[in-house]
């Protein structure tokens, strides 16, 4: 480790991407509090900006690029190091070092975080000895096949909710996805850890935690599934709400589906996503399940779970889906009656299968097509199966507190994940209040407490 006595230690961080990165950005911040770093809100304050960034899909990276000149314009000409950290740190490690435009200090992908402190001193020990070209940068985009970062506990901005991720990696290749190049192998934290960090977070105070994993269902430890780790997580008494995402339709034993259900903790909400209702589309994104599969899926989870609630994410527009293979996915749409769906266009990424063996060739104005009408389906759907709350009870446990526009608004949500607005009154953050819901769109509830 390379030792500097360096007190411009002040880090701004922003987050990009899934709910995996929000949870990495919380162990980031913990390994440099402890290295003798603080924290600040603006980014003109700091002497390091750190972005821990997405690489899903192309605009994301757009987005941070534009950032990384904002940020550099808002130093004018002071000295500043930034880092890019995340999923684009591993995909386009070379892009990020050599761009001059750029001129980052260094990048770091999700595996070699616990090397932050050592990363950052070695770019601040260059800037003093080398200036302009000569600079080095500073990186590691190692991936690992053991890092969990099973012993560092993420620093959390407190709340109700806790991310919690017990794997990471992902070992599908789906042939579109990005993501086992940024994020390599899959990897399982010992069940033991988890359940340790669940008591922990009930003493803190958090109310429920939420498991995270790219592939969360696949988790495995010397013998332990899913379905035995989330039962063990349920056993810890001072938490009130377990949830977990994101799933793959492959990991869906009876086993785990009965525990779901047997488990009053366990919200009745699973996010299950399709990608395609094509069978040929399906095949050429290597989703190793059919339509009918899928189907069948979906009619023994509402058998085991009744009135669970289901979410998907679709892909539109992906290499030679043709309008006949677009109707299929608006066909099984119809036919699941999803309570939410998250819709993407197909956006091709470098390095991945579809990259190498397929052509992105639907037009993007058909694209947008595509989507416009999928999302105008599933409005129509959400909103219908919205209307049947109305005037009946549920619980929900207040997860947010409205904005400076609306200060006296809560937000909750009902053990199916279905989000609801209230009036604040005497309600507070982390409580659970009885609603009657009196009105809905196809995106929230109206609720008023009972
Ligand atoms: N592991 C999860 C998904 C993680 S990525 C799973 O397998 O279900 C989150 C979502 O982003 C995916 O479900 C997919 O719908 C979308 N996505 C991934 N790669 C994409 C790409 N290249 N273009 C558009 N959307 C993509
Ligand atoms: Fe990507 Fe497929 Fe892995 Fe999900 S399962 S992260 S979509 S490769
Ligand atoms: Fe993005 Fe990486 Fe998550 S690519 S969606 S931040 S796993």
């Amino acid at each position: 480790m390379i030792d500097i006595q360096y007190d411009k230690k002040r880090v701004f961080v922003e987050t990009y991407g899934c709910q995996m990165n929000v949870y990495d950005t919380e162990l980031v911040r913990s390994i440099l509090l402890k290295a003798g770093y603080s924290f600040v809100a603006k980014e003109q304050e700091a002497d390091i900006a750190l972005l821990n960034t997405c690489a899903i899909r192309e605009h994301a990276h757009q987005k941070v690029y534009n950032r990384i000149h904002e940020i550099r314009r808002c130093h004018q000409g002071k000295s500043v190091v930034i880092g890019v950290l995340g999923c684009m740190a591993t995909n386009l490690r070379t892009d990020l070092l050599e761009n001059r435009r750029l001129n980052i200090d260094f990048i770091a992908g999700p595996d070699s975080y616990k090397r932050l402190p050592e990363l950052i001193a070695q770019c601040v020990n260059d800037e003093k000895q080398w200036t302009g070209d000569k600079r080095r940068k500073a990186y590691d985009v190692r991936l690992s096949e053991f890092e969990t970062y099973a012993d560092v506990y993420p620093e959390r901005p407190g709340g109700v909710n806790a991310w919690l991720a017990v794997m990471r990696g992902c070992n599908n290749f789906c042939t579109f996805c990005v993501v086992p190049y940024t994020r390599g192998r899959e990897r399982s934290r010992a069940p033991e850890n988890v359940v340790a960090e669940v008591r922990r977070l009930g003493q803190e105070g958090f109310k429920q935690v939420t498991l995270l994993g790219q592939n969360v269902n696949s988790y495995y430890y010397q013998g332990h599934d899913f379905a035995d780790l989330i039962e063990e997580v349920s056993r810890v008494e001072t938490i009130e709400r377990i949830r977990f995402t994101s799933p793959h339709p492959k990991d869906f034993p009876e086993k785990l589906l009965n525990v779901i259900a047997r488990h009053p903790k366990i919200c009745k909400h699973i996010h299950l996503p399709v990608q395609s209702g094509s069978n040929r589309i399906l095949e050429r994104m290597g989703r190793t399940y059919t339509r009918e599969d899928f189907l069948e899926l979906v009619a023994k989870i509402q058998r085991i779970i009744p009135g669970v609630a289901l979410s998907t994410d679709v892909i539109v527009g992906f290499c030679a889906e043709t309008d006949a293979d677009f109707e299929d996915t608006l066909s099984l749409m119809r036919e699941v009656e999803f309570d939410s769906a998250f819709t993407f266009k197909y956006s091709q990424r470098k390095g991945t299968i579809a990259s190498r063996q397929y052509k992105d060739d639907v037009f993007e104005a058909i694209k947008t097509e595509r989507i416009v009408s999928l999302n105008a389906l599933q409005k129509e759907i959400s909103l219908k199966k919205n209307r049947a709350y109305i005037s009946h009870c549920h619980e929900i446990l207040i997860e947010n507190k409205g904005n400076k526009h609306s200060p006296d608004i809560l937000y909750g949500r009902t053990d199916d994940n279905k989000l609801v607005t209230l009036a604040s009154g005497n309600h507070g953050l982390g409580e659970f209040v009885k609603v009657r819901i009196v009105d809905v769109s196809a995106n929230v509830l109206k609720g008023v407490a009972i």
